[in-house]
């Protein structure tokens, strides 16, 4: 034999050294769920580990984030059923605790990245990402209430802003909205491919969010879908995303990888609630390693092509390297 690949697997130093992955806690933003209300930590009962945090508690749990390395956060606000309604207009009262913590998240660590959510879901009635008439999701009047929550955010003080809600054209109408208001420096990170998947029924548990009736098909992609995604990028691109996001991200590889083949965009991924919830699920039964598998996960993410991973494992990713 002229050729033994096994040579470059012979110990841990050649192996470091052929590795063609990296995985870097600058790679990450982590997902946090937060609450009204002071001293709550509440734990997500399908997502061990991860908890709903009111305002103080979170802004500990960002301190200590950050002494291990992790910049980045997405915040995402759970509220209860009175302050809902149709018109999601809870979203842009410039009072909510949510666009209040961003404002002291922001003024306690300027150096931190905060991303906010954009859609209607948290705060609508009817648990849609848009306006629901007749049984239908509205979508430019649901553009509307994207753009004034989209300003509420901005104005609170969001770095980048994360369209959640597939609505057509409102990465656009967002990006104008922004500009004419003098936020030219507010980044959008577009939820591009995001699928209509069986993968976020844990987040929808943390926030309380599931849709009232139907399901959210008429705007989140079909699994079965690989060239729509492109369409979508090409639609993002053209108005004005900073970034491209696939979701969910272990059951769409293929799908980062394209969008990383066919962008000069930075791509993210979102490694939604279900992929961590299946990971602590099976580890706590004995049935794997969680923390490799954990890695293992982490790893295909990143070599698919994603340069940004959104991540429940983030914070027990940097505190395992930081070791
Ligand atoms: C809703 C939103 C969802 C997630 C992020 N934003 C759920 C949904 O579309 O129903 C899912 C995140 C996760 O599962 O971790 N706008």
């Amino acid at each position: 034999m002229q050729i033994r690949p096994r040579r470059n697997r012979k110990s841990q130093g050649i192996r470091n050294m052929v590795e063609e992955t990296r995985l870097s806690v600058k790679d990450f933003i982590f997902p946090m769920f937060l609450i009204d209300g002071i001293n709550q930590k509440i734990e997500v009962a399908s997502m061990p580990g991860i908890f709903r945090y009111s305002l103080d508690l979170m802004l500990e749990e960002i301190e200590a984030c950050m002494k291990l390395g992790i910049m980045a956060f997405d915040i995402f606000p759970a509220y209860p059923d009175i302050k809902k309604d149709r018109f999601a207009t809870e979203s842009y009262n410039p009072e909510t605790f949510y666009l209040r913590a961003i404002f002291k998240i922001k003024s306690t660590f300027p150096e931190a990245v905060v991303m906010t959510d954009v859609a209607m879901d948290p705060y609508s009635s009817d648990g849609h990402d848009g306006l629901v008439e007749n049984g239908k999701i509205l979508n430019d009047e649901t553009l509307e209430i994207l753009g004034k929550m989209s300003l509420a955010q901005a104005q609170a003080g969001a770095d980048i802003l994360g369209p959640s809600d597939m609505m057509d054209g409102r990465v656009g109408y967002i990006r104008s909205v922004l500009d004419q208001n003098g936020y030219t420096d507010v980044s959008i990170m577009s939820y591009t491919a995001k699928y209509a998947s069986a993968f976020y029924g844990p987040f929808r548990d943390a926030l309380d969010s599931a849709p009232k009736m139907g399901d959210k098909k008429t705007y989140q992609m079909d699994p079965a879908n690989y060239s729509e995604a492109l369409i979508e990028a090409g639609l993002d691109t053209t108005e004005g995303a900073d970034f491209l996001m696939v979701k969910p991200a272990l059951a769409y590889l293929d799908i980062i990888r394209l969008l990383k083949d066919n962008s000069n965009l930075p791509i993210a991924a979102y490694n939604v609630s279900g992929e961590y919830a299946m990971v602590k699920a099976a580890a706590q039964k004995g049935w794997i390693d969680g923390e490799r598998a954990m890695l293992e996960s982490l790893l295909s993410i990143k070599r698919a092509g994603a340069n940004v991973i959104l991540s429940y494992f983030a914070k027990e990713y940097a505190s395992m390297v930081k070791k």
